[in-house]
């Protein structure tokens, strides 16, 4: 297995809740190190070039209007198969469908405020990564 690095966001609605460090200690007690980290209230131009991949689908707009709602918190976490840990730890898309004890399932709402996202890629985790952090801001142990 390799070490990895993927980019996860915490997105409004949890932020809101207060359940960032409830958050934090799931990729921690998964093995996956914080290695860089912002707490950031996207514009509309980040969050639209952020989703770009996602500019045709009926529901960009909701997105976008949903991830400028308020701060959100992101981070770089770094571990063996980060990007397949991440995306197990958060469950599926639709947190009524999300398995019991993932983050979406303990702490999303719905579809549109669904608590967290993560790259579903390495090479989509590079350029996310890329997007938020220069080189010299993440901390790689
Ligand atoms: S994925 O990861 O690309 O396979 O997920 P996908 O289901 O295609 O969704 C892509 C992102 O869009 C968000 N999404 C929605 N937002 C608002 N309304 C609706 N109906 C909706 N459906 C999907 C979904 O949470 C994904 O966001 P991120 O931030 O990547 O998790």
């Amino acid at each position: 297995m390799a070490v990895e690095r993927t980019l996860s966001i915490i997105k409004p609605d949890a932020v809101a809740k207060n359940v960032v460090g409830q958050i934090y200690a799931r990729f921690e007690a998964a093995g996956l190190k914080v290695v860089a980290a912002k707490m950031k209230h996207l514009s509309r131009a980040e969050a639209e070039g952020f989703y770009a991949v996602h500019r045709e689908r009926p529901f960009f707009k909701d997105l976008v209007d949903f991830m400028v709602s308020g701060p959100v918190m992101i981070q770089v976490l770094e571990g063996e198969s980060a990007v397949l840990k991440n995306r197990e730890l958060m469950g599926a898309t639709d947190p009524k469908k999300a398995d019991k004890g993932t983050i979406r399932a303990d702490f999303a709402d719905s579809i549109d405020a669904n608590a967290v996202h993560g790259s579903d890629s390495a090479e989509n985790a590079a350029i996310e990564v890329a997007y938020f952090f220069p080189s010299s801001e993440v901390y790689s142990r």
